[in-house]
């Protein structure tokens, strides 16, 4: 498959096969995969809830317009945005550093600098603290809907669903904002999948407004 065949291939499938679970090992190949994406200072500030059991399932399909996806799919994740990711003391901040001033891209006497700019950018107001966890796991998510393309999976993204009662039902922290949930499994072949999505043309895309 090649990498264009992944894109015009990715589709939001509505229908999975129920009974086709995902191997362990597919999945992390996935997500492994999908870490690969880029972030602003490489804070990574995503992570995953991981659910497969039907019960768990359907506790988070009562709080999302009630899609029969999230619980048919054999694996559903919610996916995290970490708001507090760039926040001094935050252990893959700290990590992040140190693999910094490992690999010689930082020096140990940057710390402060490096503190600084994150908040400036990142601490300047509740919008951008809220863009900065969201933008970075939105890429983490498009390559977990890419990577599934390419081994074989399809997915489905959703924002169909009232944040705060799946923030309470999973306990879910206030640091983490939850851009999106996503299923992962195999279509179900007795569905026809309905034709390609439009799409904007690059005309409608570029803009300027000086
Ligand atoms: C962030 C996001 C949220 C979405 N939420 C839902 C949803 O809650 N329910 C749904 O049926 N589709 C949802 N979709 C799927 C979109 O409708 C779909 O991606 C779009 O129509 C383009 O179709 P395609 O992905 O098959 O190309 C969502 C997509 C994204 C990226």
């Amino acid at each position: 498959m090649t990498f264009k065949d992944v894109i015009y291939g990715r589709r939001a499938v509505n229908f999975f096969d129920p009974d086709k679970p995902v191997p362990d090992a597919l999945l992390t190949e996935m997500i492994e995969m999908a870490a690969q994406a880029p972030s602003g200072f490489n804070i990574q500030p995503w992570s995953l809830i991981v659910l497969k059991d039907k019960a768990d399932k359907l506790r988070l399909q009562q709080h999302a317009w009630n899609q029969p996806k999230i619980s048919e799919a054999p694996v559903t994740f919610i996916v995290l945005a970490d708001m507090a990711g760039w926040k001094p003391g935050n252990p893959f901040l700290e990590k992040n550093f140190t693999e910094m001033v490992k690999s010689g891209a930082m020096s140990e006497d940057q710390r402060e600098w490096f503190e600084g700019a994150c908040q400036n950018l990142y601490g300047a107001s509740e919008a951008r603290t809220v863009a900065f966890a969201c933008k970075n796991a939105a890429f983490f998510a498009m390559g977990l809907m890419l990577a599934a393309k390419s081994l074989g999976l399809d997915t489905h993204p959703m924002d169909g669903f009232d944040i705060d009662k799946v923030r309470a039902e999973f306990k879910i922290p206030e640091n983490y904002w939850i851009p999106l949930l996503m299923s992962v499994g195999y279509f179900r072949s007795d569905k026809t999948l309905g034709p390609a999505k439009w799409r904007k043309s690059v005309d409608e895309i570029t803009v300027r407004f000086d």
